[in-house]
C-alpha cells in the first residue's frame, strides 16, 4: 500500500500541481486539507477540485473560531505586533494549519505532511517547525522547495500537460495570503521599495481619499483583554472581527506598507490590510493604559516584542510561548471595559476609554477644587527623589550640558588619578 501524505491545499495552481507531483515523485497517496480561516473562498469547489486532480480524500474545515480564540486573541492580549506595524495575520494562521495537518495525518495514518511554501519565506519555517513540535515523527515535504526552477509558466505547462485545471486569471501579479486578521500582499511591482502601492492591491480598504468625509465611531467592549462587544452588542469573536474589517475598511483604516526583516535573513517589502486588527490593537492598548500600572505596562511592552518575534519566527508551539502566554494572561485580569474609536480617512483614533477597575482617578489628577492629592507631601518626595542628583552636583560639579550657569566643581572635589 502506498504511504499517505496530507497536503495543505488552497485550491490554487501551485498546490494543485503539488497533488499530482507528490503522487508521481513520491508515489504517495495525497489527502488534502483546506482550512477556512476567513478568506471567503469557494470551499466546495476547492474540495471538488482536489478530488478531480487526484487526491484520495479532501478535508475542508472551518477553523475561524478556533483561529480567533486560540491564536488571534492571545496575540491581541499580548499586544504582539511585529516590528511595530504588522499584526501577524499570516504568521498566526500557519501554526493552526500545521496543527490541523497533524490531526488529519494521525486520523489518516499518514507518514508525512506537505505545504506549498517556497524556500525563501517565513511560512515554510512556521509549517515545518510547528509540525515537528507537535509530531516529530512526521516528515515534511515542500514540493515548491524542490522545484525551485518551476516558475509560473512552467507550472501552467505542467498543469496543462496533466489535465489540472488552470485558473482563468493566469496573470497573477501578487502573492496574497488572507485570513480574518488581515491580508498580506507581496511580490510583483511591490518589490520596488520606492513605488507607492497601487490601489489594485487592496481589497478590504477604501483609499482614505475616497473614504467618507464624515467620521464614524465604534465602541469596543473588552473582558479580560478579549473583545466581546461591538457598539454595545455582544458579538462572537470571528463575526466581531469580520464586521470591524468592513466598518474600518470603509474608512480606509488598516493599510500597512512595511520593509520587513524576514527570519531567513532577507529584507522584503510587505503590504498588509488589517482594518479590524488596527482598531483592536489600538483599543486594547488604550484600555491597558487605564488598567495597568506604569511598571506593568513597561514590562509588558518588552514581553510583547519578544512574543511578536516568537510568533513571526514560527515558534508558536514551544514551551517558551506557553510561558509568555501565562504571563500575558495574568496581566489581563483587570483589562475589562470599553474603548471608543473614531474612524476617519485612514486613521483610527482612540477618543474615549473606561474600565471597571480603572486606575485613573480624576480626584487625584484634577486641577479643579475636587483635588485630593496631598501637595505638601510633594516637597518631601522631591527632596529625597532628587537627593542623588544634588549630591553629585555638590561633589563633582554640574552635568556637562548644564549650560552657562552650571556650578564649577568645588576645589575640594578633585578627581583622583
Ligand atoms: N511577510 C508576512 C509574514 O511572513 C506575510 C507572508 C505572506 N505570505 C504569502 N504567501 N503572501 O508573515
Amino acid at each position: 500500500m502506498p504511504k499517505k501524505i496530507v497536503l495543505a491545499y488552497s485550491g490554487g495552481l501551485d498546490t494543485s500541481v503539488a497533488i499530482h507531483w507528490l503522487q508521481q515523485h513520491y508515489k504517495m497517496d495525497v489527502v488534502t486539507l483546506t482550512v477556512d480561516l476567513g478568506a471567503e473562498t469557494e470551499l466546495a469547489a476547492i474540495k471538488a477540485k482536489a478530488l478531480k486532480v487526484g487526491a484520495v480524500a479532501a478535508y475542508v474545515e472551518d477553523a475561524r473560531d478556533r483561529f480567533v480564540q486560540d491564536f488571534v486573541w492571545p496575540a491581541l492580549q499580548a499586544g504582539a505586533v511585529y516590528e511595530g506595524v504588522y499584526p501577524l495575520a499570516t504568521a498566526l494562521g500557519r501554526p493552526l494549519i500545521a496543527q490541523m495537518l497533524v490531526d488529519v495525518a494521525r486520523r489518516e495514518g499518514a507518514t508525512a505532511i506537505a505545504h506549498g511554501c517556497t524556500g525563501k519565506g517565513n511560512d515554510q519555517v512556521r509549517f515545518d517547525v510547528s509540525t515537528h513540535a507537535l509530531a516529530p515523527e512526521l516528515e515534511v515535504i515542500a514540493p515548491a522547495r524542490e522545484w525551485e526552477l518551476m516558475d509560473r509558466a512552467a507550472a501552467i505547462a505542467y498543469a496543462r500537460k496533466h489535465g489540472i485545471p488552470v485558473p482563468v486569471t493566469v496573470d497573477k501579479p501578487y502573492s496574497v495570503d488572507v485570513n480574518l486578521w488581515g491580508r498580506s500582499i507581496e511580490g510583483g511591482k511591490l518589490e520596488d521599495a520606492w513605488l507607492e502601492p497601487p490601489e489594485e492591491i487592496y481589497a478590504w480598504t477604501k483609499s482614505p481619499h475616497d473614504a467618507p468625509d464624515e467620521a464614524a465611531y465604534v465602541e469596543i467592549g473588552f473582558e479580560q483583554g478579549v473583545p466581546v462587544s461591538l457598539d454595545g452588542r455582544r458579538t462572537g469573536g470571528a463575526s466581531l472581527i469580520q464586521r470591524l474589517n468592513v466598518i474600518a475598511g470603509e474608512h480606509g483604516v488598516g493599510r500597512i506598507d512595511h520593509l520587513e526583516n524576514r527570519l531567513v535573513g532577507i529584507k522584503s517589502r510587505e503590504n498588509y490590510e488589517a482594518p479590524a486588527a488596527t482598531v483592536l490593537v489600538a483599543a486594547h492598548q488604550a484600555l491597558e493604559t487605564l488598567t495597568l500600572t506604569k511598571d506593568q505596562a513597561r514590562f509588558k511592552a518588552r514581553v510583547a516584542q519578544e512574543y511578536a518575534d516568537l510568533i513571526y519566527n514560527g515558534l508558536w508551539f514551544t514551551h517558551m510561548r506557553d510561558d509568555l502566554a501565562a504571563y500575558v494572561a495574568s496581566t489581563q485580569r483587570h483589562v475589562t471595559g470599553a474603548v471608543r474609536v473614531r474612524l476617519h480617512k485612514g486613521s483610527a483614533a482612540v477618543v474615549g476609554r473606561k474600565a471597571v477597575q480603572s486606575l485613573y482617578r480624576k480626584d487625584l489628577s484634577t486641577y479643579g477644587k475636587e483635588d485630593t492629592f496631598d501637595h505638601s507631601a510633594a516637597v518631601g518626595f522631591i527632596k529625597i527623589y532628587g537627593l542623588p542628583t544634588v549630591t553629585q552636583t555638590r561633589a563633582q560639579g554640574g552635568p556637562a550640558h548644564g549650560g552657562v550657569n552650571a556650578p564649577k566643581p568645588s576645589p575640594k572635589a578633585k578627581r583622583s588619578k
